[in-house]
């Protein structure tokens, strides 16, 4: 099949190259967009990352142009038009679970490093600095961490952070009953912010999820509590989180994901200027580490990624039941 990717880095056609057997691929480093989808003409399908903004104006040129499929390559599908997607009988497909513990293990070094601030001791001893003024850590034993969405990746948080003798108190829509036996409680979410001293967020964005995090449920957190997000960016209202910085009621935040990361991740800026105001005041903060959006990034997830990718365009292609079908 010919299929057009966007979004592409080097590491992308590294894996996909090694994992293909016989699709044709034509590889583009831009972003899907209204201009840029009529570079799938010829395909008949494409496949796409997270911030690829598969909107209803972009699935109007693609159905044009004769794409039949859309191939994630990411376990999030909330930057696609589903119902429009399926109004053109275009199918979608992604990759639900290809290595959960990439993004919980990722979680998991965001809460270290703000903790004990290895990212600064590293810096002060290159430089000769062996002082440990305001290195100051906490004991995560015992401490009380609350996990919203106990899905895959979840479900692997809350058993690394029992590893070091943490309280998992959990909400989710859908408890995990297996999570309950090894002692995970489940609250309302309220109660878990409330009573956390870090808050991990692993659900996904949607309408109802959209700013979960936001000025009143910011109110409802411990003074000084730490905030990890891994999820997806707008799962926290950016500007409210800043204002909780400020007053020091948030103590530290680590986010691997960012409302307008589309402008500014996966790409070397170092030389240009950044025009992100709100980025770049959180970059001001000293108790603030930021990621860019690499929790997924594993040898084992990327050849997990390139694997099922081709199984769910190959099962397209021959008719098979879609097992990684998004409806919507
Ligand atoms: P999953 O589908 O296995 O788990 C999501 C969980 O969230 C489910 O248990 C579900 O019941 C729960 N949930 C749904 N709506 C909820 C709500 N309103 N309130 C509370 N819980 C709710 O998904 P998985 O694989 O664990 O991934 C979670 C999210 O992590 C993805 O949606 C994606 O946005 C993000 N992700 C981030 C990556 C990164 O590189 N930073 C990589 C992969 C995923």
């Amino acid at each position: 099949m010919k299929i057009a990717f966007f979004s592409t880095q080097s590491y992308d056609r590294e894996y996909f190259d090694a994992c293909n057997k016989k699709h044709e691929i034509t590889y583009f480093e831009t972003a899907l967009n209204t201009d840029t989808a009529l570079l799938a003409k010829g395909c008949s399908a494409i496949c796409v990352f997270v911030n690829d903004k598969v909107t209803p104006s972009v699935l109007a040129v693609l159905s044009e142009n004769g794409i039949k499929l859309i191939a994630l390559r990411c376990a999030g599908f909330n930057n696609v038009d589903l119902k429009t997607a399926a109004e053109l009988g275009i199918k979608v497909v992604r990759v639900p679970a290809y290595s959960p513990h990439a993004v919980a293990e990722h979680a998991v070094a965001m809460i270290l490093t703000l903790n004990r601030k290895t990212h600064k001791a590293y810096n002060r001893v290159r430089e000769g600095n062996f002082s440990l003024e305001r290195l100051t850590g906490f004991d995560l034993y015992g401490k009380t961490v609350g996990v919203i969405g106990t899905g895959q990746i979840g479900g692997v948080f809350c058993k690394i952070m029992q590893g070091f003798g943490c309280n998992i108190v959990a909400f989710d829509k859908y408890p995990n009953e297996t999570l309950k036996q090894t002692g995970v409680v489940y609250d309302t979410l309220d109660n878990v912010l409330m009573h956390a001293d870090i808050v991990s967020l692993h659900c996904p964005l949607t309408t109802e999820t959209k700013h979960l995090i936001r000025k009143e449920t910011l109110a409802l957190m411990k003074k000084g509590a730490m905030l990890i997000n891994t999820g997806r960016g707008a799962l926290v209202d950016t500007k409210s989180v800043i204002h909780a910085l400020k007053t020091g009621n948030l103590g530290y935040l680590g986010i691997d994901v960012y409302e307008q990361e589309e402008n500014v991740f996966f790409r070397n800026l170092s030389e240009s200027i950044i025009q992100d105001e709100v980025l770049l005041r959180l970059l001001s903060f000293p108790n603030v580490l930021i990621t860019s959006h690499q929790g997924f990034f594993t040898d084992e997830a990327l050849t997990q990624i390139a694997k099922t990718t081709f199984e769910n365009i190959e099962a397209f292609e021959n008719h098979v039941s879609l097992v990684n079908e998004v409806k919507a």
